[in-house]
Parts: structure tokens; sequence; C-alpha cells
């Protein structure tokens, strides 16, 4: 584990005083430990814009009842296969699918899949959860 730096911070009162209502309602002990998650979200958000090698999960709700669908799904899956680690299928109800794939690669690459299969005619809900690799965030 990385060595521990004590620091000052100059900011104002009021800003504070906001900061701290808003950590203790999302359950922080300390400012510590919410200053470093806003930092290490801000590096994340920088592997995004940035870097080469992302992490995410993209969560697809569909009726697979619609064939068509069903195919089109799969072959947009195998045109980005490079990027997919696994996936997983959950059957909601009778006609309702949620899939929950797991990617990792190139950032552009994982926007790139996630709007084509946003775009697919008869989803139903598509998201893309943003994450890292872990590899340069401490
Ligand atoms: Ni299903």
């Amino acid at each position: 584990m990385s060595e521990l730096i004590r620091f000052g911070v100059s900011i104002e009162k009021d800003l504070l005083v906001k900061f701290d209502k808003h950590i203790k309602q999302k359950g922080y002990q300390n400012r510590s430990e919410a200053f470093r998650d806003l930092i290490r979200e801000d590096l994340v958000r920088k592997e995004w814009l940035e870097g080469k090698e992302v992490a995410a999960a993209i969560t697809i709700v569909y009726d697979h009842h619609k064939r068509e669908l069903v195919n089109r799904l799969t072959n947009i899956q195998h045109d980005f296969h490079e990027l997919i680690v696994s996936s997983q299928h959950i059957h909601l109800d009778h006609n309702n699918c949620l899939e929950i794939v797991a990617v990792k690669g190139s950032p552009k690459r994982i926007q790139l899949l996630t709007n084509k299969i946003k775009a697919t005619k008869g989803v139903k809900y598509a998201a893309l959860t943003v994450a890292t690799t872990g590899k340069d965030i401490v």
C-alpha cells in the first residue's frame, strides 16, 4: 500500500458545511475517505476520456420473443468480442430478459458497443456502468 500523506486544504466554510452534510448522508465516517473517493472518481473519468483500457458493465433489458432482436444483439456482441469478458443472462419473467455484459478494453469501443445496443430496435433499456481496471487507481 502507498504511503499516507497528510496535507491541509483551504476551503470556504459554507462549502465545507455543505460537503460534511452531504458525505454524512452518504454514510462516510470521515472527510478523508470522501475526499479520496472524489479524487478516484475524477481519475476514472480521466481514464474514460484519455485512457487505453477501462472496465465496465453494460446492462440490457429486452423481450426475447422478438426473434430478430435476439439475433441482432448476438451479432453486435460478436462484432465486439474482443471487449467482452463475460455475460450473464437472467430470465426476469415470461417475456423479459436482463443481460449483464462485463467488458474490458478501449473506452471508445465500449461506448460504441453500448450505443449500438441502445440503438437496437426493441431494446427496452441499456445502460453503461463505467468502472476501472483498477491498475492506475490506488
Ligand atoms: Ni431470458
